[in-house]
């Protein structure tokens, strides 16, 4: 935690859920608090709609997992920002390591469709992370400084963007950095932070991700500087992601 930032609790279903799992969101929306912490499910394209009905009047918000840099056009199967906006999202993940493993992006495209999603007067989440070997060559702080230069736009605010943390080694595996790694990157993404954007900087969400779970959540979350968290398997199931979400101190 970072005093006076409100932590943000999120959920990345990733290429999972169809409407059976609905069910899910309205328990999650029924069961999350909007006084100490803010709440959000990144869900695929085709719950967005349905999601944000389904928590209409409550402190959940439903976000998306990626969009196009371009606001329309000939960009077939695509999505934009403004469609994710109409569709009832606020909030789109950006530059996860998924998406730069499976389809080749670039810090460079990462930056674009984060301008996209603030051009769009949503919010960011831009994804940052190291490989195994990258930790393991001691070059995590390297990556993570040019991952931030690389994919964060010059106009980012602490209310437009999120940064996410997620080692890729992390990521679905059941490992997880120590607390004393964690607590040492996020403090050298903060420095980062600050010398990129001053005050928008100092105020920006910080969140970790990475086989975050109910029975490490509240150690992590009171890290100095973890802001909350990226949550993927956790999130698919209510129990957990609202273990998750009680796990923020108030
Ligand atoms: P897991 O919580 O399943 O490790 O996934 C983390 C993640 O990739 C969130 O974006």
């Amino acid at each position: 935690m970072t005093p006076n930032i409100k932590p943000l609790i999120a959920g990345n279903w990733k290429m999972n859920g169809t409407s059976e799992q609905l069910p899910e969101i309205k328990v999650i929306a029924a069961g999350v608090s909007a006084a100490t912490y803010d709440a959000l499910i990144c869900t695929p394209f085709t719950l967005i709609d349905r999601a944000a009905r389904l928590c209409a009047d409550t402190a959940l918000h439903i976000g998306a997992e990626d969009c196009h840099a371009n606001s329309s056009g000939a960009h077939t199967g695509d999505v934009s920002a403004p469609m994710i906006k109409d569709a009832g999202a606020h909030h789109i993940i950006v530059g996860h390591s998924e998406r730069r493993t499976d389809h080749g992006e670039t810090d460079q495209g990462v930056h674009e469709k984060a301008q996209a999603v603030q051009d769009a007067d949503m919010t960011a989440i831009i994804c940052i992370g190291e490989t195994r070997q990258e930790r393991e060559d001691g070059r995590a702080n390297t990556v993570a400084t040019s991952q931030i230069k690389g994919s964060i736009p010059p106009q980012s605010t602490a209310t437009n963007t999120v940064i996410a943390y997620e080692p890729i080694w992390a990521i679905g595996t059941g490992l997880v950095p120590s607390n004393e790694d964690i607590a040492s990157i996020h403090a050298h993404i903060r420095n980062e932070l600050i010398s990129l954007l001053g005050e928008e900087g100092a105020a920006m969400r910080i969140l970790y991700g990475g086989s975050l779970k109910p029975g490490n959540a509240e150690e992590i979350l009171a890290i100095q500087n973890v802001d909350g968290g990226l949550i993927g398997g956790a999130s698919l199931k209510s129990a957990d992601f609202l273990a998750i979400c009680n796990a923020v101190k108030s």
